[in-house]
């Protein structure tokens, strides 16, 4: 089982590498790992398990937050009380944005980011995203709202991005009528 030590933070400078496409099969290690994510995300979103293992809560997870630079990720949805859509996506690829963008108003968190960051994150409201599953076929989400936030944050993960890049701290809700809260 994944415990918060195992997730980089911030200042870990692995998570500003550009992690690598993988290719198929995966290893055991890499199905290993996802699996281990899953839980995390699961368990953490689940408040007795949470407090339980001491887990902080979170949605999405990057494999380069383990400190393993491959295109991976995992996003764990909660869309009624303890019911959860799961998604692990392999080289993932946002294909279209919408033109709309939003922010999610009580601010963006992370995993990797122990600390309360205000101020805007500007996101597309709905993306397209396509990839491969674990088995290497492709597919194709389509996601809206909290969902497209967390693959837009998860997919720049990849690209060595975090959330707090985008917030100027002098002026951290610069353009705020440009985009919709959520
Ligand atoms: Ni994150």
């Amino acid at each position: 089982m994944l415990k918060n030590k195992d997730i980089l933070d911030e200042k870990d400078k692995r998570l500003r590498l550009i992690s690598k496409d993988v290719t198929f099969p995966l290893s055991k290690d890499d199905l290993k790992t996802i699996d281990l994510m899953v839980e995390y995300l699961t368990n953490s979103q689940i408040e007795k398990l949470a407090l339980k293992y001491n887990l902080r809560p979170g949605m999405g997870m990057a494999a380069i937050q383990l400190g393993i630079p491959k295109r991976f990720l995992t996003i764990v949805h909660e869309v009624d009380e303890g019911e959860f859509d799961t998604y692990v996506i392999c080289n993932p690829k946002i294909v279209s944005t919408s033109v709309e963008k939003i922010y999610v108003e009580m601010g963006e968190g992370c995993l990797s980011v122990n600390r309360e960051v205000e101020g805007i994150v500007p996101r597309y409201a709905r993306v397209t995203v396509v990839g491969y599953d674990v088995n290497g076929n492709k597919i194709k989400i389509r996601a809206k709202e909290e969902l497209a936030i967390a693959f837009q944050h998860e997919i720049d993960h990849l690209n060595g991005i975090l959330f707090t890049d985008y917030i100027d701290p002098k002026n951290p809700y610069k353009d705020k009528d440009l985009y919709r809260p959520i």
